[in-house]
């Protein structure tokens, strides 16, 4: 599974302004590489994030997956795509409040129409991987913030995608529960494979992945 985007702008229009937050960017993203994406706030990182996991479209250039062209294919046609390729990490864990550990990690197998009882299982075991099992019944408010972005990368595996794309995951967390994360998004990697990529504002985070990109006012300036 790879990702290529080529030569993407996007531009949000604000009334009469319009901000660029991408300008140009190629770059190719691929199953089995962990990638760093560092930069000053603004510099269009999660705006990267969007184009790569076809959040979003690009105002101009494309996107390929696969070798495949997608620019041209609406966000709703291309959701049962990012529900299987895809898994998303962000800052604030979003886990649905109302759901215990086990339901969030359920929901998008749900979603992508596993049967129930094979949902409830694989869900156990993907709590098991990031050391929550013991927890699989607690709402979100009763685990702490690490706790909550373990389940969240749980949830990021549910349809076993082939990147995970995670967007500064350690952001609001205290540095052990941030080391917890960052050695599971490593394990993501080495031992099972995964493409990675992560947003990061922590040298500790970039410098242990090989690959590192270096955004500027909407442009790769560092890395490729
Ligand atoms: N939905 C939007 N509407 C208008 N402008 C936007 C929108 N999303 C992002 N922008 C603008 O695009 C630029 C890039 O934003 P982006 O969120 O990608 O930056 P970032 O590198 O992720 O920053 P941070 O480190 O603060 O998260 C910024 O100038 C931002 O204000
Ligand atoms: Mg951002």
């Amino acid at each position: 599974m790879k990702v290529e985007l080529r030569e993407v702008w996007k531009e949000y229009r604000m009334g009469q302004v319009t901000v660029a937050a991408l300008k140009g960017v190629s770059i190719t993203i691929s199953r089995g590489e962990m990638v760093a994406i560092t930069g000053p706030s603004g510099s269009g990182k999660t705006t990267l994030l969007n184009m790569v996991g076809c959040v979003d479209k690009p105002t101009r250039g494309r996107v390929l997956i696969d070798g495949e062209d997608v620019t041209p294919t609406p966000l709703d046609r291309l959701a049962p795509l990012r529900l299987k390729k895809f898994g998303f990490i962000f800052q604030r864990f979003y886990l649905l409040p109302t759901l215990s550990a086990l339901h969030n990690v359920m929901f998008p197998m749900l979603k992508a129409g596993v049967k129930r009882a094979e949902a409830q299982k694989r869900a156990l075991e993907l709590l098991d991987t990031v050391g929550m099992r013991e927890r699989a019944t607690h709402l979100p408010y009763q685990l702490s913030g690490g706790e909550q972005q373990r389940v969240a990368i749980a949830r990021a595996l549910a349809n076993d995608p082939d990147i995970i794309l995670a967007d500064e995951p350690t952001g609001e967390l205290d540095s052990e529960s941030g080391r917890v994360v960052v050695e599971l998004l490593h394990r993501l990697w080495k031992d099972m494979g995964r493409g990675v990529v992560v947003v990061t504002h922590q040298s500790e985070i970039a410098s242990r992945c090989r690959r590192k990109i270096v955004m500027r006012d909407g442009r790769i300036v560092g890395g490729r």
